[in-house]
């Protein structure tokens, strides 16, 4: 059975789904395994070393002859048209906004598993690539805030004078907000937390933080571990309520997330406007409709303030940023997921293994994720 790993089409996307050592992997088990050429340059990883690990380079993919295809990035309609009937794709599929790709995988036959799907419990850690990237991310959006602050982030105490430490606030302590609460820290900044679920305070004191505790009634935990959307009322009342934390911080990093859901907004123009002068937003959720009011994905944007201008940093591909260790862990991920679907070298999902089930986007013409299903048949419903 043939692995096929292809170099990413989209600018800016620098990961690769296998390095050499994930290569390494598959032809152990068994697979024949195909890299285009420069699949892994960008990541650091030379055609050589492929071909070293046993891969087979190719000047482009033979698509409709793959049986397992791996990817970073969604797949194009142009990709999923060449694709054979019972072809398996493994790779993010950002199934809540890719809903017209999600139906031609469907359309075409093939089996799609989406990263985004493999459920965050204990037997899929190693599985999961949401984690894998978004500790790259939480870390890199902590360099970005420090780049751009014209201050120190740890206390110095010199003969020349005491400089305090920078307060760093972090809203939204998942994975990535944990991730940037323990880089802040190491930084030496005096760091403080605030997330919307009940379990987060004791995560965001464990990595040394302070977490802010807001009066907003009742948690808005969901299923699974992650965040429901707040009411029109309660996401008001919260911004009231974080109001001066935000005025009162040097940087901030907004990480808030909801799946399948546009980012919450925590900050508002008028709330950027009370910071001090040089002070510093990252947004990671820039590219999801931002945690921050007036953040452009890819873009630095200088709001003015009394005395001079605040900063907000649009976070765009963060993990690419990082794509020699961002791709490290993601082709780990995947190598491991493809593992635990290998009986005998082949490919062979077992559809009643919770993981592979949930993780299952399309299989044989249907969409198997339900959400994404009922979000189809109410879009053709609406058309
Ligand atoms: P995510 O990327 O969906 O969201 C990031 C954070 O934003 C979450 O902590 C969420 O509570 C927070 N958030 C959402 N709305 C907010 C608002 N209005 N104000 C403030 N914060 C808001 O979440 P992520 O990072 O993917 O993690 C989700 C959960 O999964 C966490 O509980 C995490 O501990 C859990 N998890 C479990 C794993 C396992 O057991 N294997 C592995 C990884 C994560």
């Amino acid at each position: 059975m043939q692995i096929a790993i292809r170099r990413e089409p989209i600018d800016g996307e620098l990961r690769v789904a296998a390095t050499p050592a994930t290569v390494s992997q598959y032809v152990a088990a068994g697979y024949a395994v195909t890299v285009e050429k420069g699949a892994g340059v960008a990541a650091g990883h030379a055609d050589a070393a492929y071909a070293d690990a046993g891969a087979t380079l190719v000047a482009s993919i033979p698509l409709s002859k793959v049986d397992v295809l791996a990817h970073v990035r969604p797949l194009d309609a142009a990709t999923i048209a060449k694709l054979r009937k019972g072809a398996i794709t493994v790779g993010f599929a950002s199934p809540a906004s890719e809903l017209d790709a999600v139906a031609a995988l469907a359309a075409r036959g093939v089996t799609a598993f989406s990263l985004e799907l493999i459920p965050r419990i204990s037997r899929a850690q190693s599985m999961d690539a949401l984690t894998s990237q978004s500790l790259v991310a939480g870390y890199r959006c902590v360099l970005e805030a420090a780049m751009r602050f014209d201050r120190f982030l740890p206390l110095y105490m010199t003969a020349a004078g005491t400089i305090p430490p920078a307060k760093a606030l972090v809203l939204g302590a998942g994975v990535a907000g944990l991730q940037a609460i323990a880089t802040a820290k190491r930084l030496g900044a005096k760091v403080s937390a605030y997330d919307v679920r009940s379990a987060s305070a004791d995560e965001v004191q464990s990595m040394g933080g302070t977490f802010i505790h807001l009066e907003l009634d009742a948690s808005a935990d969901a299923a699974g571990g992650y965040a429901k959307e707040l009411a029109a009322d309660r996401a008001d009342r919260q911004r009231e309520l974080l109001a001066p934390y935000i005025a009162d911080a040097d940087l901030i990093i907004t990480t808030a997330a909801i799946p399948g859901r546009p980012a919450p907004r925590l900050v508002t123009a008028a709330m950027v406007t009370a910071m001090r002068p040089g002070s510093v937003i990252v947004d990671l959720a820039a590219e999801t409709g931002g945690n921050v009011e007036g953040a452009v994905a890819g873009v630095d944007t200088a709001v003015a303030v009394a005395g001079g201008t605040v900063t907000i940093v649009g976070m765009k591909d963060a993990p690419s940023t990082m794509p020699a260790d961002a791709s490290r862990l993601l082709a780990q991920n995947i190598a491991n997921f493809i593992a635990l679907m290998t009986v005998d070298g082949a490919l062979t999902p077992d559809f009643d293994d919770e993981v592979v089930a949930s993780s299952c986007l399309t299989h044989e013409g249907a969409v198997r994720h339900e959400p994404t299903a009922s979000a189809l048949a109410d879009r053709k419903g609406a058309n």
